[in-house]
């Protein structure tokens, strides 16, 4: 499934024609407590309250395009950033005010989704949280408009930047296509204590691509098989930075931190600043690293986020690119002051033990596979060749560790995420796919290979590449109840690369 569907219709736009570096980078507001509700657990405390409303909006994505029609949250596309603190917890309300029609060609037939009526749905997923099942946004819990949800997220977790996003059944490659996600900070004392570039020096960055047209709509592709509209991969020649296309930054001439986040349906990014300048990685997914990690490119595929730090003051008085391989996504210009805050990076920021093997209770050998349909005459993606609606076979045991090992069969790589866990990458190792096909038994063709440093801390999603075996351990803590995992690719995830698991009482 390496070929890209596309719909180029005469309207599409070539993005590259825009006149780039025209626009500011817009920074992204902060999501605003309404007041405070009583904890559900216990309601002698309260906690901040927020309400976001999710609403169809016009935006700008570049000076010399008509507006757009999107969607956001709280009036903001991407919607507004969370700032919030380890270990104090909040409450968020979200309301679906979208109208009644989806501005994309909606299909609510992949994935078991039914087809019926209504048409829009909608129901918000806070990914890398530990959160309560019944707040985490089950792909089948969606609401209509006129409806919300009033969420839970605890917050008992390290810092690390989360985010939040659509996750209704079959649709959220539309939802999210259409705006439907943003970012989610979570703080604490150990990252104070290492006085990394705050306030203004950091810069939260969420990236996604788009197709659009020449009035400035998105284009979402179909595939012209209206018996199968699963459109396989998703890219567009439009990325936007925090919601815009080619801006440009003022920076002083000093370090920044950048917390970049692949918000795309189908790219991965291999981000690098100016001429492979160095800069330094302190934070993946699910926060600080154990030491930065001097780097060159940073590959995130989408969900995937990464915590870095570039110092600008070799270039006082220059202007320099934010890049993604040939794409030039964002200007910095460069103030000609050199600012002194050469205030050394610490080189421990925060120990990761690595989880001893003989911690895990259980090895569970999971396949990623392509399904041919030969009633639909159409291609999915399939977890262990089990379609969502079978019932659940994964069900670890709360406090218990386990290994789940990866086998991609597939010639798609896949970002795999599983919710409500964070977890650690063991190895990967090539292996013999048609081997493993006609006998189910792994034969290997190289030695397992470590996780790099950039993928050795705590992690949410882990790439899984064509024929290899990743082999990651996971402590199932925080609660029980019923969750998913899936393929962070959105075309895939809905069809029908998805899975509900269920961590259980002992
Ligand atoms: Cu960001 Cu279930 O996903
Ligand atoms: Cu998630
Ligand atoms: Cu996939």
């Amino acid at each position: 499934l390496s070929k890209q569907a596309t719909a180029a219709t005469a309207s599409s736009l070539n993005a590259s024609t825009l006149t780039p570096w025209v626009d500011p980078l817009p920074l992204l507001p902060q999501a605003k407590s309404t007041g405070l509700r009583p904890h559900p657990e216990n309601p002698a405390i309260k906690i901040p309250y927020y309400r976001l409303a999710m609403r169809e909006m016009l935006v700008k994505l570049h000076r010399d395009l008509p507006p757009t029609r999107v969607w956001g949250y709280a009036n903001s596309f991407p919607g507004p950033t969370f700032d919030t603190r380890s270990g104090e917890a909040l409450l968020v309300e979200w309301a679906n005010e979208l109208p009644g029609k989806h501005f994309l060609p909606i299909d609510h037939t992949l994935h078991g989704a039914e087809e019926s009526k209504p048409e829009v749905r909608a129901v918000v997923h806070l990914h890398g949280g530990r959160t309560p099942a019944e707040s985490d946004g089950y792909p089948e819990s969606w609401f209509v408009p006129g409806k919300s949800a009033t969420c839970f997220y605890p917050n008992h977790q390290e810092a690390a930047m989360l985010f939040y996003h659509d996750h209704t059944m079959g649709i959220n490659r539309l939802n999210i296509y259409a705006g439907l996600q943003g970012l989610f900070i979570v703080r604490d004392a150990v990252e104070d204590a290492l006085n990394l570039p705050s306030g203004k020096y950091e810069i939260p960055l969420l990236i996604f691509d788009r197709m659009l047209r020449t009035d400035g709509s998105l284009e979402y592709p179909t595939s012209g098989n209206p018996k199968s509209p699963w459109v396989p991969e998703v890219f567009g020649d439009a990325i936007l930075v925090n919601g815009k296309l080619a801006p440009y930054l003022e920076v002083e001439a000093r370090k920044y931190r950048f917390r970049l986040m692949n918000g795309a349906n189908g790219r991965f990014f291999r981000f690098s600043f100016g001429d492979l300048y160095e800069f330094q990685q302190i934070g993946s997914d699910q926060g600080l690293l154990s030491a930065p990690i001097p780097l060159k490119h940073l590959v995130l595929a989408p969900g995937e986020r990464g915590d870095v730090l570039f110092d600008f003051s070799p270039y006082a008085g220059k202007t320099l690119l934010l890049k993604s391989d040939s794409f030039e996504l964002l200007q910095f210009r460069v103030a000609a002051a050199p600012v002194n805050n050469n205030a050394g990076l610490p080189q421990v920021l925060r120990p990761v033990t690595r989880i001893p093997e003989s911690q895990a209770v259980k090895t569970r050998r999971l396949t990623l596979d392509e399904n041919m349909d030969l009633v639909q005459q159409s291609m999915g993606m399939l977890l262990n060749n089990t379609p969502w609606h079978m019932p659940v076979t994964e069900k670890p045991v709360i406090h218990t560790t386990e290994i789940w090992e990866l086998v991609n069969l597939t010639e798609d790589s896949h970002p795999i995420h599983i919710h409500l866990v964070r977890f650690q990458i063991l190895d990967r190792r090539r292996f013999n796919v048609f081997e493993y096909q006609k006998s189910q038994t792994l034969k290997f063709f190289a030695a397992a290979v470590p996780p790099s440093p950039s993928d050795a801390g705590w992690k949410d999603i882990v790439r899984v590449d064509p024929g290899m075996v990743v082999r990651i351990i996971i402590p199932f803590e925080g609660y029980t109840g019923r969750y998913v995992w899936h393929c962070h690719l959105l075309e895939h995830e809905d069809n029908e690369m998805m899975r509900p698991f269920e961590v259980v009482a002992s």
